[in-house]
């Protein structure tokens, strides 16, 4: 089996119900942090890691992302015709190399695992990334190559963590902590969703995964679980009860949960915070309304 991760699969089929009625006629992958949409940080964040193969699990209605990963020749003249260099290769970033992008349809929505399952063929026999593009993760060094470079040291199944707080916990797959190493954690068992007061700790797991390809053999056996639906974390853990190690990753970085209309919109402040060319205005602005709403409390 080579070691070396260079595939990802982007579970990108769910129908983004919770941003409805925006997501009627657009991806919710599509949808802009500051000028860029949701799934660029995702794919900048895999190329970093050394991701070369990019498979894209979709569903009906994701036409739009699959131009958005397209050339664009008319733009892309007009753009040079007009000297806008900057934009134009800002543009140029965004379209991948011929076979470097494959999209695979999910044709029911039967969970995260069976996304994951879908793409088996195009994993083979190899370790493989797997990036919720809801979970943006802002950091120095980006999240999937922090953990790439773990998974050189400790190779296993290794899933992002996080502690949250624990009324949050039952939102989230839920690690069972064997040993507790600092960053990396080694893991005796996995719980997706557990019911209030049943969480094995408050250590969850946040949408990157490094898997070794035995987990897709684990889903072929499209067991259910939490939501009546085939669960990824259900088939990391089984690699435990077959004496195969599985990590817990604690990143460096801020992770804000994009598939919320909260995060989002904290992902959004502070993605423009952290542009110079946005940072007076809006701070400004930030400055101003809280101490209106301040005022009138
Ligand atoms: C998925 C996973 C869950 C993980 C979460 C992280 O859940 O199933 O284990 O903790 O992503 O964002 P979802 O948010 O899709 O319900």
């Amino acid at each position: 089996m080579k070691n070396k991760i260079s595939k990802a699969i982007f579970p990108v089929a769910g129908l983004g119900t919770r941003f409805l009625p925006a997501t009627k006629s657009i991806p919710k992958e599509i949808m802009s942090l500051v000028d860029r949409p949701l799934i660029q940080y995702a794919i900048d964040e895999a190329r970093a890691a050394g991701i070369k193969e990019f498979i894209f699990v979709t569903s009906r209605g994701k036409a739009a992302l699959e131009d958005y990963f397209d050339h664009a020749p008319q733009l892309e003249a007009e753009l040079k015709k007009k000297g806008k260099t900057e934009l134009l290769e800002e543009v140029k970033n965004t379209s991948m190399d011929s076979g470097a992008i494959a999209y695979i349809r999910q044709h029911k929505p039967l969970g995260l695992g069976h996304a994951v399952w879908c793409a088996r063929r195009l994993i083979g026999n190899e370790p493989f990334a797997v990036i919720l593009p809801d979970d943006i993760i802002a950091a120095e060094k980006p999240c999937l190559q922090q953990m790439v470079e773990a998974f050189e040291e400790n190779p296993g199944n290794m899933v992002a963590a996080m502690e949250v707080p624990k009324e949050r916990v039952s939102s989230y797959g839920v690690l069972d902590i064997k040993e507790d190493m600092g960053s990396l954690v080694s893991v005796k068992g996995m719980v997706e969703k557990p019911p209030a007061g049943e969480e094995p700790s408050n250590l969850a797991v946040i949408g990157r995964y490094l898997l070794t390809p035995q987990i897709l053999k684990n889903l072929n056996m499209k067991q259910t679980g939490a939501g009546g639906e085939i669960q990824l974390t259900d088939a990391i853990a089984h690699e435990i009860t077959e004496g195969r190690p599985v990590y817990g990753y604690r990143f460096r970085g801020q992770r804000f949960d994009c598939g919320s209309k909260s995060g989002y919109l904290q992902a959004t402040v502070s993605f423009a915070l952290s542009r110079p060319e946005l940072r007076d205005d809006l701070m400004g602005f930030l400055r101003e309304v809280v101490n209106v709403e301040q005022a009138a409390e």
